[in-house]
C-alpha cells in the first residue's frame, strides 16, 4: 500500500518555538509542513502567518511548505508566497472565475498547484481541473478554525476523487484536512486519501511526536 504523507498544519503549533516545533516534525517523519493563510474574508479568521514567517522557516528545513490559501484574492497574493520557499500553493475553488489562469500562472512559476473545495461544494463542480492540477484539498470542516471535527460525509467524496484519478491515471493528490485523528486518519486513508493534514490532534497532544506516527500507520 502507498505510504500516507502527514501534513502537520503549524497553525495549532507554539509560534514562539516554532523552530524547535518544525524540527520535531521532521524527525517525527512528517514530509510536508501545510501553511494555512486566513485573510479574515473569505474566513472570519486572519493568521499571522504571512509570507514572511514562511521565509523564515524556509532557512531552517527542507520539508515541503504546503500553502492553503483561504483568501478571496489569492492571485493577488500567490506570488510572495512562492518567492518566501512555497512548494505547493492550494487556493479554494469558491473565490475565483477563471481558476484556469491561475492554475497555469502557478505551475508555470515552477511549483505545484491544488485547489481546494469547502464542504458544501461537491466533486462534480472540480472534474474538470483535475488534469490540470497536483492535488485537491478537500475540507472536512469549515475552513476558517482548528479543533472542529471531522464532517463524516466528506468520505464519499474523497472514494469519488480517488474513482475519477485512478479511472483516468490522472497524476493528483488527494489530501484532507480538518478534525484529522488516528481514527478518522484511518478512515481517510482507506478512502483513498494521500495526504494527511492535522492541527489540534497533533499539537495539543502530550507527545506531538508520537501523535505524528500515529498517522503514519
Ligand atoms: C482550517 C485549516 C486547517 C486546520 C486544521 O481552516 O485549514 O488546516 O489547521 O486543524 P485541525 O486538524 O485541528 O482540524
Ligand atoms: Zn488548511
Amino acid at each position: 500500500m502507498k505510504k500516507v504523507i502527514v501534513a502537520p498544519s503549524i497553525l495549532s503549533a507554539n509560534f514562539v518555538a516554532l523552530e524547535h516545533n518544525v524540527k520535531m516534525l521532521e524527525e517525527s517523519g512528517a514530509e510536508w509542513i501545510h501553511i494555512d493563510v486566513m485573510d479574515g474574508h473569505f474566513v472570519p479568521s486572519i493568521t499571522t502567518v504571512g509570507p514572511l514567517v514562511v521565509k523564515s522557516l524556509r532557512n531552517v528545513t527542507k520539508l515541503l511548505f504546503d500553502v492553503h490559501l483561504m483568501t478571496t484574492s489569492p492571485e493577488k497574493c500567490w506570488r510572495e508566497f512562492r518567492r518566501a520557499g512555497a512548494d505547493l500553493i492550494t487556493f479554494h475553488n469558491e473565490v475565483l472565475a477563471d481558476k484556469k489562469k491561475l492554475i497555469d500562472d502557478i505551475k508555470s512559476s515552477g511549483i505545484k498547484v491544488g485547489v481546494s473545495i469547502k464542504p458544501k461544494t461537491s466533486v462534480s463542480e472540480i472534474e474538470y481541473l483535475i488534469p490540470y492540477i497536483d492535488l485537491v484539498l478537500v475540507m472536512a470542516v469549515e475552513p476558517g478554525f482548528s479543533g472542529q471535527s471531522f464532517i463524516g460525509d466528506m468520505i464519499y467524496k474523497i472514494k469519488d476523487l480517488r474513482k475519477i484519478i485512478d479511472k483516468n491515471n490522472y497524476d493528483c493528490f488527494i489530501e484532507v484536512d480538518g478534525g484529522i485523528n488516528s481514527q478518522t486518519a484511518s478512515v481517510c486513508t482507506n478512502a483513498g486519501v494521500d495526504v494527511l493534514v492535522s492541527g489540534s490532534y497533533i499539537f495539543s497532544a502530550k507527545n506531538p511526536s508520537l501523535a505524528v506516527k500515529s498517522l503514519l500507520v
